[in-house]
């Protein structure tokens, strides 16, 4: 099943997908912009935030930037990747949530992290609903994976409330993991705020 999401990606429909953007009733996912960096920095200098996610260390302002790079690129060569994530009462920027291409194996993965403040509070939760959503509908993926290691029971718990099921423990780029999955068959909608907005970047593409 998760391979045969990874193949859905050679009809993900780029031109209508490309720079869209998300919002739910206390976030907005938007685009990375280089300016970004300094705010995203405070969230990835936290060792707490960061430890279950690539070696599990902080980083620095410029691989921060580099990051931001990364992801930017990412976005504009497949048509989706991972937002920004915006709290909409306080305008700050709290972290990410997106799908990334993943591998040939997992298939397309959620991904997300958020400035401790903000834990506990049910946005990744919120964020990441959305994104399945919008996999979903917009890229019209049959499935979708995620993978944490297996003692960030708080990412576990967030793939749990999603409805997304435990597939199996693996090795993953090196390390011990789990992995989790849904299908678009098994994606429950309720009647939480998604509104998909064309951004101001593909308005200035088109
Ligand atoms: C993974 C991570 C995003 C989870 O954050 P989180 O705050 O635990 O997740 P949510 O925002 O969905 O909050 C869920 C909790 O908020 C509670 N909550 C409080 N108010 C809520 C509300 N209004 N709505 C929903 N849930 C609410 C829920 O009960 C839930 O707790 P529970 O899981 O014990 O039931 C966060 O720990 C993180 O950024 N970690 C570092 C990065 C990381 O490891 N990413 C994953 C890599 S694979």
């Amino acid at each position: 099943m998760s391979a045969l999401a990874h193949r859905d990606l050679e009809s993900v429909p780029r031109a209508v997908s490309s720079f869209d953007e998300l919002e739910t009733a206390r976030l907005r996912l938007r685009m990375f912009a280089p300016t970004d960096a300094f705010e995203f920095s405070a969230i990835t200098c936290d060792p707490e935030v960061m430890r279950y996610i690539g070696e599990g260390r902080p980083i620095s302002v410029h691989e921060t930037v580099a990051n931001i790079d990364t992801i930017i690129n990412a976005f504009r060569r497949r048509g989706f990747g991972r937002w920004a994530v915006v709290h909409q009462d306080s305008g700050r920027l709290i972290g990410y949530c997106g799908l990334s291409a993943g591998t040939p194996s997992a298939g397309v993965e959620l991904a997300y992290m958020l400035a401790r403040p903000f834990w506990g509070q049910g946005l990744a939760t919120e964020a990441a609903r959305a994104c399945l959503r919008y996999g979903f509908e917009a890229l019209r993926l049959s499935s979708i994976s995620a993978i944490t290691r297996p003692s960030n029971r708080r990412s576990r718990r967030v793939m749990e409330h999603l409805g997304m099921k435990f597939l199996c423990e693996e090795i993953y780029l090196r390390y011990d993991c789990v992995h989790y999955s849904i299908d678009r068959n098994d994606f429950p909608l309720d009647d939480s705020t998604y509104i998909l907005h064309a951004s101001r970047a593909h308005d200035a593409a088109a």
